[in-house]
């Protein structure tokens, strides 16, 4: 069974792009409603913890200092299998490679700065989302 949240961010670029109303439109309308949403700045030390699975890689040094580079929207969406649908209107990790009409392919600049992120699997929807918002904070 699979579970019924995912959490997302709008990335610096698509911030920065004047995106978010537009992202955020795509997402209602493909079913999602939003439990919890804020708007803040990641130090380069909290973008680190967030995406400390890839601290072996080669990009991480780039994408902590992209990912705190400017401001970003968080948020918990929910919908039926949340995180598979998600990561389907979001599309591939680098743009070109993307499909027409995902998030990615009409938002993104490149692999680095892709215009957001989306959990891969329910666990991580759940410690993604656990690492933004407390209990107080989802509705
Ligand atoms: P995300 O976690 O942000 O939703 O992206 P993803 O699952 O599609 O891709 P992932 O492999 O988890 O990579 C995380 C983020 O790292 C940046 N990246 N840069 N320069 C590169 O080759 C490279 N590869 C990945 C991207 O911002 C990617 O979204
Ligand atoms: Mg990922």
């Amino acid at each position: 069974m699979t579970g019924n949240k995912t959490f997302t961010m709008i990335k610096p670029d698509a911030v920065e792009a004047n995106n978010i109303g537009p992202i955020l439109a795509m997402i209602n309308k493909a079913g999602f409603k939003i439990l919890a949403m804020k708007y803040m700045r990641l130090t380069k030390e909290q973008a680190g913890m967030f995406y400390e699975v890839h601290k072996e890689r080669p990009f991480y040094g780039e994408l902590t200092e992209y990912m705190s580079s400017g401001p970003i929207v968080a948020a918990v969406l929910t919908k039926d299998n949340a995180v598979a649908d998600y990561r389907k209107l979001i599309g591939a990790t680098d743009p070109t490679k993307a499909d027409e009409g995902t998030i990615r392919k009409l938002f993104a600049k490149s692999i680095a700065a892709n215009a957001v992120h989306g959990s891969d699997s329910d666990e991580n929807a759940e410690i993604e989302s656990n690492f933004f918002f407390s209990s107080l904070e989802r509705f």
